[in-house]
């Protein structure tokens, strides 16, 4: 099974993760309002829908980011250390991490991922096209403390955090991950990071309402997976999908909207939905480069350098710790 890892940090596997799983989503359905972590959405199914959202129109973030880091590939080789190992925080299929690779001199590659599979299938095929390059995956939850391997403890080192998942974390989340990768890199290290920038509210509500229904179908996924590994009854036909920007918390918010009073059976418990009642499933945050930089400088690292597209939809932040 491919679980995307650009995902959540500490995506676990459904048959790893149905304990947990199964508490998260009755604790999170009993709440008012009701909610379910997005870190849920990763099941092979939600993986793939996720890469199918990477792949539209009105999805900017994806290939904004490739854009910028094709564009900026031989500036970024000239800031960041030679001979350093890039350690990226969950790893996904490596498009973004190749241009790096191919950039720059690094010594060593290490993906961090819960997925052990994923991130040796992934290492085979790097192997093949970068012969001199060591690669250590680790099997890891990244956003909790993580041990390095001894084999590039000398080495500088340059985290690799794409794709804006920063950004699915409550801000409080954003700093304690800084700070964590601070602790698990080292004093010198450097940090590539991607965010998602604030824009024209209309592109923010058309990249989460696609016009081809897929992000509709990855937010309600998310009440499929509960049906195939909770054994839970939801009709996936009596909620739809909602995404809104929050102007004043600077944030798309993705809901699951009940269309009917009803009640879902979940593990021996009723669970009662109001007409019009929401679960709340994903907060996807946007910065602007102010509030980025302070955040990272909040948890301890200097930003060095900032690269965003000519339209200023994404940004890439190298930071120094
Ligand atoms: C993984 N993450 C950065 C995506 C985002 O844009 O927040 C997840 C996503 N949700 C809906 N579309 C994409």
């Amino acid at each position: 099974m491919k679980v995307h890892a650009a995902a959540l940090a500490g995506v676990p596997r459904s048959d790893e993760t149905t304990p947990a799983f199964a508490s998260d989503a009755i604790a999170g359905l009993m709440q008012h309002p009701k909610q379910i972590p997005p870190k849920y959405f990763y099941d092979a199914a939600g993986s793939e829908l996720f890469e199918q959202i990477t792949r539209l129109p009105e999805y900017y973030p994806t290939r904004t980011e490739l854009g910028i880091l094709r564009a900026r590939a031989a500036e970024i080789a000239t800031i960041l250390p030679r001979h350093a190992a890039l350690v990226e925080f969950g790893a996904g299929a490596a498009t973004k991490a190749r241009l790096l690779l191919d950039a720059c001199e690094f010594a060593a590659y290490v993906p961090v991922d819960i997925s052990g599979d994923f991130l040796n299938a992934q290492a085979r095929g790097l192997r093949k096209d970068f012969p001199h390059l060591q690669i250590y995956p680790v099997t890891a939850d990244f956003t909790a403390p993580f041990i390095l391997p001894d084999q590039v403890r000398e080495m500088p080192k340059v985290g690799f955090f794409p794709g804006s998942t920063l950004g699915n974390f409550e801000p409080h989340e954003a700093c304690r991950f800084l700070h964590g990768a601070r602790d698990i890199l080292g004093k010198g290290a450097y940090m590539l990071i991607g965010v998602d920038l604030e824009k024209n509210e209309r592109m923010l509500y058309d990249a989460y309402n696609d016009a081809a229904g897929v992000t509709a179908r990855f937010n309600l996924n998310v009440l499929a997976r509960i049906n195939r590994e909770l054994g839970g009854n939801f009709d996936l036909s009596a909620f739809t999908h909602r995404a809104i920007y929050n102007r004043e918390r600077h944030r798309i918010e993705m809901h699951l909207v009940s269309k009917r009073p009803q009640t879902v059976r979940l593990r021996g418990r009723n669970i009662s939905f109001r007409s019009g009642e929401s679960i709340h499933t994903e907060n996807s945050y946007k910065y602007s480069l102010d509030r980025f930089i302070a955040l990272a400088k909040g948890a301890g690292w200097t930003p060095s350098a900032s690269w965003s597209d000519p339209g200023g939809m994404f940004s890439v932040h190298a930071l120094r710790s």
